[in-house]
């Protein structure tokens, strides 16, 4: 059975690791995926006066996997904008029901010395982000600014917080048992709603150690004793944010890979870097954040776990073999592009 894959190369480096995406899509599954590719974000604001247009959002509903490279960029950036790229991919985890987030952070030895930390705060790390995509801050009540003011507004329902544990508690069953809590509900109600739920349904997993943490003390910890904790479950700010610092661990941002899922099979993969505008254009993007993706998607969606495992076998290898793209290249190792990493990884499928 064909299953058809929608690509979103959105903006700036989108494009570059989309390709890459792609190849190692059609390399590990021939003729059996079908790909259309559509605007998203910055460059469908410029052709069709909107970041997310129907057509594209049809596709991706109709879709069994979606594929997005980045949105976002300077251009499309003045505060006084009517139509933000960002807005475009918001609206499409919303509209596609994408309450979960799961965002692996993958530690590869090899790259350990690089890193900003001691190496030995990096041993055993293995982490596991878990966190909720379509409430919180980020889809409460807002007010853009009115004269001196401007708001936005945190707040969870007993249901939104409920389905996104379960997704996690799941996961950490499947990993080594462990799940932390994030919150700040020391201060904000949403997140002492946040914990009675979590509280609740951690009933239903005996097997499963919960601890909770304050998001700000959860900050440090991370920096400090990593490899102390297993699957990290939080909500959409909390985990943007965390998520971001955790790629610290990794040694660059750009080889972390998310999927987004909700109740079915259809999910959103995309790397969790940006678009990075910087470096746009120039062919020297990490695509293995992209690679990574995909092996979420054969997993969570396709159902091709082996070719999962392959993907995430050959990226590891390429590591391993010396490749480095410029973002995780130390002083005096080569440097590869884009297309010789992705051609590196493809080489070891
Ligand atoms: C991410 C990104 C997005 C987010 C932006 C581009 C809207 O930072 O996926 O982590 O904040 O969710
Ligand atoms: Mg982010």
């Amino acid at each position: 059975m064909t299953q058809r894959i929608v690509l979103l190369p959105g903006d700036g480096i989108g494009p570059e690791v989309t390709v890459a995406a792609r190849t190692v899509l059609e390399s590990v599954c021939g003729d059996q995926i079908e790909f259309s590719s559509h605007p998203l974000g910055g460059c469908a604001i410029d052709e069709f006066g909107t970041p997310l247009p129907d057509a594209t959002l049809e596709a991706c509903l109709a879709a069994d996997a979606c594929f997005l490279g980045a949105v976002g960029g300077p251009k499309w950036s003045d505060p006084a904008a009517a139509q933000r790229p960002e807005q475009g991919l918001l609206n499409l985890r919303s509209a596609l029901g994408l309450f979960a987030n799961l965002r692996p952070v993958p530690v590869f030895d090899v790259l350990s010395q690089h890193a900003p930390l001691r190496p030995e705060l990096l041993e055993g790390v293995d982490l596991f982000f878990v966190r909720e995509l379509t409430g919180g801050i980020y889809f409460g009540d807002r007010q853009e600014r009115t004269g001196d003011a401007a708001y936005d507004t945190m707040s969870y329902t007993v249901a939104e917080v409920e389905r996104v544990a379960h997704v996690a508690f799941k996961v950490a069953q499947k990993r080594r048992g462990k799940l932390t809590s994030v919150d700040k509900a020391n201060v904000l109600a949403s997140m002492r709603l946040w914990r009675a739920v979590i509280l609740e349904v951690a009933k239903q997993y005996p097997d499963v150690e919960v601890e909770h943490q304050l998001v700000d003390a959860m900050a440090m910890h991370l920096m400090r004793r990593p490899s102390d904790f297993d699957v990290i479950l939080a909500g959409n700010m909390f985990g943007d944010i965390l998520s971001d610092e955790a790629a610290v661990l990794a040694g660059s941002l750009g080889v972390l890979p998310s999927a987004s899922l909700g109740e079915g099979k259809l999910g959103l993969y995309e790397p969790i870097h940006g678009s990075a505008p910087d470096i746009a254009g120039q062919g020297i993007a990490n695509p293995i954040g992209a690679v990574l993706s995909t092996a979420l998607m054969l997993r969570h969606s396709l159902a091709k776990d082996a070719a999962a495992l392959q993907v995430e076998r050959a990226v590891r290898k390429a590591l391993a073999d010396g490749f480095r793209t410029a973002d995780l290249a130390g002083a005096n190792e080569t440097v590869s592009t884009t297309e010789q990493m992705t051609q590196a990884i493809l080489d070891r499928l």
